[in-house]
């Protein structure tokens, strides 16, 4: 899509109500979502206030005060990994710097994310280590810090590059045994290091009460397609993955590295996939952003702070999404400096905030479920002057002696048309599909609309957002909510929902 047609495309919508009840990781929050309310200055209260924690990758060398001031949680950028502090047996070893970071975020109020037990990479004295092994090194870190962690990532980059919706077959994965054949590893008689290195993460957790959350992490996974609109078969391995696993797993982190790859853009299906993860009951977090400053590739828009914002609003548009963390303060401390894709410039804590800084708290200090562009382009919320229909316009040949300009004729407004019209689009895979339908504005505005469609038999919706729903099979009706039911003309708003089953060739069917 060019990206004037993006524009053409933005959504216009009405305040918010003043209070928003929010469902948070099972606990019900009020937001303030009050105009008059001041917005907050650093991202960490900005996230605080709408529910979520906004995080960073941070080392022992750069615990400068930004870190405290800016973030409410860190990640450990390498200090926590294998091949910091795992020893040939599964035991601990060079803990000072996790140690250093650990007390770090503690002391500003910071949760903290272990990074990470089970990875192909990074893997030091575990490459090669039996199930046995890495199981002895799980309950070893888990125990060093207890509930001083609150999410460990226990399996990291399971699947393979490429799209191929396949795991990697590099160790710890060439342990996996799929004893049938079927391609998967989900069997009876299969072994797989995922489930096991999670039971094995869930026994430790349970014998120790602790409540440290445990979270699968793996990258372009993000959208429910890839560019060019192919489904994202590795996004549909890890949701497999969860599902089959549930009970051991609480939480899925989108690396979200964002870049030029093919597979690693942003697509306009993010928000629907946090969903569809949140939707399994699991929290989502997007655990490693950066955004490539030159996406020149693709379609996802022009400059780095607008891809910031959508990148945030898709988390913030799900309850279940709880967290976002860059992958580090500025972008020469990153590790892939030349894409420039952080939110400050600077370095050695000195640092200075970009256009994407601006644009992330902005979009942080707007809260929960909007569905509107950003401010600066968000069309006046009074209708636009009316101006006379052409055939109405005063005739050319009166003399302008006696034409004066308020001798224009007063206007009517024009009939309203047929008010508005939708259109959906699909994402499916084996026994289920999100639909996005986009609800479009006629010639004149509207305020408030419905939306009735027919699924196929064997479809059954189980959930929807930016709409309210009656009926889960055969037809059903989708109306507008508080915030969207008001879209200017020519112009659109979108909601969606998940379901069960194949679901197609369904025709929308809108009324204003
Ligand atoms: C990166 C670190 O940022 C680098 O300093 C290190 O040299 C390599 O690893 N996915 C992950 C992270 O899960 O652990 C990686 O971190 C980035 C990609």
């Amino acid at each position: 899509m060019d990206s004037s047609l993006r524009r053409r495309r933005k959504v216009f919508s009405v305040a918010l109500p003043t209070a928003v009840l929010m469902l948070v990781g099972g606990a019900v929050a009020v937001q303030s979502s009050s105009p008059a309310a001041a917005a907050e200055t650093t991202l960490r209260a900005a996230a605080a206030r709408a529910g979520l924690f906004f995080g960073v990758a941070a080392s022992p060398n750069r615990l400068y005060p930004i870190v405290g001031q800016e973030f409410n949680q860190l990640t450990a950028e390498n200090d926590m990994k294998p091949d910091r502090i795992a020893t040939s047996n599964g035991g601990l070893q060079n803990t000072g710097g996790a140690d250093t970071l650990v007390n770090h975020a503690q002391s500003n109020g910071m949760l903290v994310r272990g990074h990470t037990l089970v990875w192909h990479s990074q893997a030091g004295a575990l490459q090669g280590a039996s199930q046995a092994t890495l199981n002895t090194f799980i309950g070893n870190a888990i125990n060093r810090w207890g509930n001083r962690i609150a999410y460990w990532d226990v399996v990291n980059e399971a699947l393979e590059d490429n799209n191929t919706g396949r795991r990697r077959t590099q160790w710890p994965h060439s342990m996996n045994r799929d004893a049938n054949g079927d391609g998967d590893f989900f069997d009876a008689g299969d072994t797989d290091v995922i489930r096991d290195s999670f039971i094995r993460a869930r026994q430790v957790v349970q014998a120790g009460g602790l409540t440290t959350k445990l979270c699968i992490n793996d990258y372009d996974v993000e959208g429910l397609t890839v560019q060019g609109g192919t489904p994202n078969r590795k996004s549909n391995a890890l949701y497999e993955i969860v599902r089959n696993y549930r009970q051991y797993i609480d939480c899925v982190g989108f690396q979200a590295h964002f870049n030029d790859n093919p597979n690693s853009i942003i697509t306009d299906d993010l928000q629907a996939n946090i969903q569809r993860f949140a939707d399994l009951g699991v929290e989502v977090h997007l655990s490693e952003v950066d955004i490539d400053d030159d996406l020149s590739n693709n379609d996802i828009g022009a400059g780095q702070a607008e891809n910031y914002r959508k990148v945030v609003r898709a988390c913030l548009n799900v309850a279940k999404c709880t967290g976002i963390t860059v992958w580090g303060i500025s972008d020469s401390e990153s590790w892939r400096s030349s894409e420039r894709g952080l939110l400050f410039t600077g370095g050695n804590g000195n640092y200075q905030k970009k256009a994407a800084y601006h644009a992330v708290l902005d979009e942080l200090n707007r809260g929960r479920n909007v569905v509107t562009p950003p401010p600066t382009t968000v069309p006046p919320t009074t209708a636009p002057p009316t101006t006379p229909p052409p055939t109405t316009a005063p005739p050319t040949t009166a003399p302008p002696t006696t034409a004066p300009p308020t001798t224009v004729p007063p206007t009517t407004p024009p009939p309203n048309p047929s008010g508005c019209s939708a259109t959906v689009s699909l994402n499916s895979w084996p026994g289920g599909f999100v639909a996005t339908v986009r609800v479009t504005a006629g010639s004149s505005p509207i305020n408030g609309w419905s939306v009735q469609l027919t699924l196929p038999s064997g479809a059954t919706v189980t959930n929807a957002w930016n709409a309210n729903r009656s009926g889960n099979s055969g037809t059903v009706r989708f109306s507008n909510v508080s915030y969207n039911g008001a879209v200017s003309a020519g112009q659109s708003t979108e909601f969606g929902f998940q379901g069960t089953g194949a679901a197609t060739g369904m025709t929308p069917v809108c009324t204003a």
